[in-house]
């Protein structure tokens, strides 16, 4: 059998954007770039479009996707909206921000698992909306990473996961946020609860619904039971490179390890440094640093280290330290 070959990058010109948008409105998938990481789309109400996705991403059905619309007017359309909903959706829409509801009969189970809520979000990247637009439908659309595997914030990146499980990928040039959206379960509006963090903060959830948001992450274990708790393994974003990550990193203790094992630290150490400290902003602001994130790591996992010592956030974990912390916490779990 002739060998097929790896996806296409295209630029966001109207021609292919077109060609993009007839193809998954055929049911095909095409690798999207959108703020916060790359994914890779199908449309959201034809279950074997979906399909593809898990079956490129060896993706388990049990972890269900993020359906991603145009406008909040087409929220009505896929879920059951309330005013907690709509307050955060008025407020950090388009954006980095996911909200679980109950859905509507439209879309498939194999979208939520089978579970009986949706989650979704507006993204704000232009060439994505563009293409959301032509297409006239919701797409689905997970990280565009092989299962359990970092995200990606280039189309690059795509391609060197999924390459020949895709025939395209809309270049849309690397993510500005560089980490996955905020997620928010509002299924009780009474009781919103933190999923996933993200760019969009806990303080900023709390400051906009004004009450608290109780942090419920994603299980850890096997992958959950869709019941229980809705995505995925605490395993997740993970270098092949064993990952180590330490609440106070220094330059002294990095010179104690193995000249074979890197050390990423936030901000930039003061002194002589070896070869192998890196770090993500030289002055340690952490939206740059959640940014880079990604692309670092995979950048680390090519160099054959040994190992790869990554310094945690500061802040105690609030703000975007919060975000930052959990994907180094999920890609260190064993
Ligand atoms: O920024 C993002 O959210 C990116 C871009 C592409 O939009 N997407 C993304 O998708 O990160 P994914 O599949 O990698 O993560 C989606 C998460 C999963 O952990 C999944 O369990 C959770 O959303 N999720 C989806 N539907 C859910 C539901 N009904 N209830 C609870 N969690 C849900
Ligand atoms: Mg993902």
């Amino acid at each position: 059998m002739p060998r097929k070959p790896a996806a296409r990058i295209l630029k966001g010109t109207p021609r292919n954007l077109e060609l993009l948008a007839r193809r998954l409105q055929a049911g095909d998938i095409v690798g999207v770039p959108t703020e916060t990481v790359y994914g890779l789309a199908a449309d959201a109400l034809n279950p074997t479009a979906c399909r593809k996705i898990f079956e490129a991403k060896g993706r388990p059905v049990s972890d269900p996707l993020i359906v991603h619309l145009h406008s909040l007017r087409d929220l009505a359309k896929v879920a059951v909206a309330n005013s907690a909903a709509l307050k955060l959706a008025e407020t950090f829409w388009p954006g980095p921000l996911t909200l679980v509801l109950p859905k509507l009969e439209v879309v498939p189970s194999i979208v939520s698992a089978g579970l009986p809520s949706v989650a979704v979000r507006v993204p704000a990247h232009p060439l994505f909306r563009r293409l959301l637009k032509l297409v006239g439908r919701p797409l689905a659309a997970p990280s565009a990473n092989p299962f359990g595997y970092i995200s990606p914030t280039t189309a690059e990146h795509v391609r060197s996961g999924l390459g020949t499980k895709i025939r395209y990928i809309l270049d849309g040039g690397a993510s500005g946020i560089g980490l996955e959206s905020t997620i928010v379960d509002l299924r009780n509006p009474a009781k919103p609860r933190l999923l996933r963090p993200g760019a969009i903060t806990r303080e900023q959830l709390t400051e906009t619904l004004g009450c608290a948001i109780a942090w419920h992450p994603q299980r850890s274990g096997q992958i959950a039971k869709p019941q229980l708790a809705p995505g995925s393994l605490l395993r997740h974003y993970s270098p092949l490179t064993p990952l180590v990550i330490h609440a106070r990193a220094s330059v002294a203790l990095a010179a104690r390890s193995a000249p074979d094992e890197a050390w990423l630290f936030i901000s930039k150490p003061a002194g002589t440094l070896s070869k192998n400290i890196y770090w993500l902003d030289r002055s340690g602001n952490l939206r740059t640093a959640a940014r880079r994130l990604f692309a670092q790591l995979r950048s680390l996992d090519t160099k054959g280290y040994s190992k790869i010592h990554a310094e945690l956030a500061g802040a105690n974990g609030t703000g975007p330290a919060a975000a930052i912390n959990d994907r180094l916490r999920r890609a260190a779990a064993k």
